[in-house]
């Protein structure tokens, strides 16, 4: 395996690659201290350290590269790989314009490599049994996001917060995984309607920190969806579905709940992975197993493209009801 962009998410993807039992061949980040410091902080013995991107790909050819670098560099970085035959596990955001998802579409149908990207949540068992509860009574419902992104977290990268390389605030980078839930869990929306806000960062970023949308389905389901960088704390995410039965079900990446009866979990503070969602290893191992086998992968680049699609048409909503175009 290689792996690019060694900083915050990283040491998870090299902790799920050594827990599959495969090898860390070579990592590249533009800051070449950070690929040396997350050798040693992950106890990898001597991997081959780049700072060019299509140097490591054209000198160690793994079999399997990860993209943990900022969002507007994982379509072109996907691309080479797949060019050269080369399989990607890619982080989330898959793209950040249309135009991305386009060319990332045609790239993995053209290759005989594979995608997947890094929807991890989707591995959770509360949301398998949500959703597998849903799907046979489709009805409205709600998600909310409350997280804390203070302006000390968006000084720590030059490329957060920023239009051209994070393409959008909490919806593309935070929220997303819980859009991406809803719509595997409603199906695919076909309207929005979104407000979006900067009302507590102004003069730290340039994008959106909080996030008012409706999300309408083919067969007419509702969904409300709020989103923030502003909590307090980060707390857990929380989805709530009421069923045709009338049951009200609510699901949190660590507590079920039907009509207030907790059915699984006790406990539903902490910080962390207990907030975002704890499904890389699940994610990873899963996708090795489909390469190994040579078996198409189920979270591939056009199932990572539903969720952007839905937050590009957020972005253009201003206030309107508009439809989520496809591809
Ligand atoms: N799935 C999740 O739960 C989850 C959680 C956190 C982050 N992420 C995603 O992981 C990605 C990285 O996020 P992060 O928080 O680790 O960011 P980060 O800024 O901490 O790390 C990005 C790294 O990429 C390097 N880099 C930048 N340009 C490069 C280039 N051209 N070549 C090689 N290296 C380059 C930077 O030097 C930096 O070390 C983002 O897409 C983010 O949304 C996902």
């Amino acid at each position: 395996m290689a792996l690019v962009g060694c900083g915050a998410i990283s040491k998870t993807h090299i902790r799920a690659i050594l827990a599959a039992g495969q090898t860390v061949a070579a990592l590249c980040d533009v800051e070449p201290g950070k690929a040396h410091a997350l050798a040693e902080a992950t106890g990898l013995s001597a991997p081959a350290v780049f700072t060019d991107y299509n140097a490591m790909l054209d000198a160690v050819r793994p079999d399997i590269v990860h993209i943990c670098t900022p969002h507007d560099l994982h379509v072109p970085m996907a691309i080479a790989a797949l060019e050269r035959g080369i399989h990607v596990l890619c982080e989330k955001p898959l793209a950040v314009s249309r135009a991305q998802l386009r060319e990332v579409i045609e790239a993995e149908r053209r290759s005989t490599a594979m995608l997947g990207v890094c929807h991890q949540n989707r591995y959770e068992p509360n949301m398998r049994r949500l959703r597998e509860m849903v799907k046979t009574q489709p009805q409205g419902g709600y998600a909310t996001v409350v997280w804390r992104r203070d302006a000390a977290y968006y000084r720590s990268g030059a490329w957060r917060g920023t239009r051209a390389h994070e393409g959008g605030g909490v919806l593309i980078n935070q929220a997303i995984h819980t859009l991406d839930l809803m719509q595997w869990i409603f199906g695919t929306p076909t309207h929005v309607t979104a407000h979006l806000s900067n009302d507590f960062l102004r003069d730290v970023i340039e994008v959106e920190d909080t996030a008012a949308c409706t999300f309408e389905s083919e067969i007419g389901a509702r969904w409300q969806f709020f989103a923030t960088t502003s909590g307090a704390v980060d707390f857990p995410i929380r989805i709530c579905v009421r069923l045709a039965s009338g049951e009200l079900v609510e699901a949190q990446n660590h507590q079920f709940t039907v009509n207030h009866q907790v059915l699984s979990g006790e406990d539903d503070t902490g910080e962390g992975k207990w907030v975002w969602g704890d499904g890389h290893q699940s994610l990873i191992r899963d996708f090795y197993e489909h390469v190994q086998e040579n078996k198409p992968f189920w979270l591939d680049a056009e199932e990572g493209a539903k969720v952007v699609r839905m937050i590009l048409a957020a972005y253009q909503s201003n206030g309107q009801r508009i439809r989520i175009a496809g591809e």
